[in-house]
């Protein structure tokens, strides 16, 4: 799979990638990073857990993927096809704020979205999941029509939800994201966030 740091990617096999995960007993896969800021955060605060960024697109992470952080690692990949060297490795999943073809493909079930994160997870793997109005807005959906669909898809999909809440501006500010804090100041921070896990069967 095809990592980055800064302007350089590097392709990592699955042996360097069970290295650098020695010890680690989480991995947590953050799908979408953008700006990485969320892993980096996250990363900081548990470094117990090793933190997977992806985004399908490079430029954003130029600046965050260079932190020296012993506990974080950032991949180029599209989630419509999920690196097989991640396969079976993943304790928790993130999703905030997706856009474009990756929030369309939990809106259409897009078999190779859905398969991918269900490939890549362990048995029991949680999700969270934010989804923001003007996002669904793009896709052609109202904020909780559009959230029922994902949340349609994914328990069908073998993700049983745990919770799901509103989120508001002043709860927007706490989420350490940039597309968090963004909307928070923005024309329509309103946004829903679910907690799922994947089910035993
Ligand atoms: C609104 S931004 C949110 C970024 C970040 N999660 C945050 O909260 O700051 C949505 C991100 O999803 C990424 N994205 C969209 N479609 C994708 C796909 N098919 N595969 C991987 N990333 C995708 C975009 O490149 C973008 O960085």
């Amino acid at each position: 799979m095809e990592t980055i740091r800064g302007r350089r990617s590097r392709e990592m096999n699955a042996i360097e990638l069970q290295e650098a995960l020695a010890g680690f007993g989480n991995i947590s896969l953050d799908l979408g990073t953008g700006d990485g800021r969320f892993v980096c955060k996250s990363a900081e605060q548990n470094m117990k857990t090793f933190f997977i960024g992806i985004d399908s697109c490079r430029e954003n992470l130029r600046v965050n993927s260079q932190r020296k952080l012993s506990n974080a690692l950032f991949v180029i990949a599209n989630a419509q096809s999920l690196p097989r060297e991640l396969s079976g490795l993943v304790s928790s999943v993130s999703i905030n704020f997706p856009w474009g073809s990756l929030i369309e493909g939990l809106l259409n079930n897009d078999a190779h979205v859905l398969d991918g994160l269900s490939r890549v997870s362990c048995p029991r793997a949680g999700m969270d999941l934010c989804l923001n109005a003007d996002a669904l807005a793009s896709a052609g959906w109202a904020l909780d029509s559009g959230a029922n669909q994902i949340e349609r898809v994914l328990n069908a999909a073998g993700w049983e939800t745990r919770s799901r809440a509103g989120l508001e501006a002043r709860d927007l500010r706490d989420v350490p994201t940039t597309w968090a804090k963004r909307l928070a100041f923005g024309r329509d921070p309103r946004a829903i966030r679910l907690s799922l896990r994947k089910s035993s069967l």
